[in-house]
């Protein structure tokens, strides 16, 4: 089972990776999070990619695919993956086409951007894990604290207001045109879901739209 996550930044695709990729026993193929672990542990990929990320822009379409490339070949995604955060450009999603990796589902979590600020100003993350929190909507036991390790909960550097409003506008121009190339690809089925509501909620739009024939 191959699955794709689409959506906005702070539409909650982290957020529901965890269920789908419980549900599926699939790996969670983040581009982000790989890109961030790169960053902290200061290899040349990260070196190249931490002031890109930082500004809000985009990591170039070349290092992106061979990372992606790399990884699926592990063996962990012998029975598929879950990719989140990937692709992001028509040619990163023309790549997996032209490389013969083909996907089963295309989920498009939609959120309006002014929702958007609010989620991502909120976020707290446990770097090591990726598990995602949020101040108000999804708190940890403790403030500020990681409820399964005890350690602290950092703002992604990206997750400043002003970033966040970049982030949105190299949404619209380079990732939104993949809603019309996925819809109009042989193959994957498209699952549109609102993703306004609590995450429950979401969750079980996304189990009944996939369960659907
Ligand atoms: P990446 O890490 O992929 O960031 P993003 O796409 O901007 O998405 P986010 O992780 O910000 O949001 P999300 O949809 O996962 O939301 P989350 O579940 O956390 O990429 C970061 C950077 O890396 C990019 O800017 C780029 O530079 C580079 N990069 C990565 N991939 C690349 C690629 N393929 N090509 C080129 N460059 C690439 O939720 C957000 C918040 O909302 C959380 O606080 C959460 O608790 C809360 N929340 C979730 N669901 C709900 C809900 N239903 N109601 C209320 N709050 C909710
Ligand atoms: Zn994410």
């Amino acid at each position: 089972m191959k699955i794709i996550l689409l959506g906005a930044p702070g539409a909650g695709k982290g957020t529901q990776a965890q269920f789908l990729c419980d549900h599926y026993g699939i790996p969670q193929i983040s581009t982000g999070d790989m890109l961030r672990a790169a960053v902290a542990a200061g290899t040349e990929l990260g070196k190249q990619a931490k002031s890109i990320m930082d500004s809000g822009g985009l990591v170039s379409d070349d290092l992106i695919i061979a990372l992606v490339k790399d990884r699926i070949e592990a063996p962990d995604c012998a029975g598929g993956c879950l990719f989140d955060g990937f692709p992001r450009t028509i040619p990163q999603a023309q790549a997996m086409v032209d490389t013969g990796i083909s996907v089963d589902h295309v989920i498009e979590i939609a959120v309006e951007d002014e929702a958007i600020v609010k989620r991502l100003s909120g976020r707290r993350v446990h770097p090591e894990s990726g598990r995602i929190y949020h101040i108000e909507h999804n708190p940890p036991h403790r403030e500020g604290i990681d409820d399964e390790t005890g350690e602290p909960l950092i703002q992604r550097d990206d997750d400043q207001e002003e970033t966040i409003r970049h982030r949105l506008s190299v949404y619209h121009e380079q990732t939104r045109p993949l809603v019309d190339f996925y819809q109009n690809l042989d193959g994957p089925r498209y699952h549109r879901i609102n993703g306004i509501g609590s995450v429950e909620s979401i969750t079980g739009q996304i189990r009944k739209s996939l369960e659907s024939q």
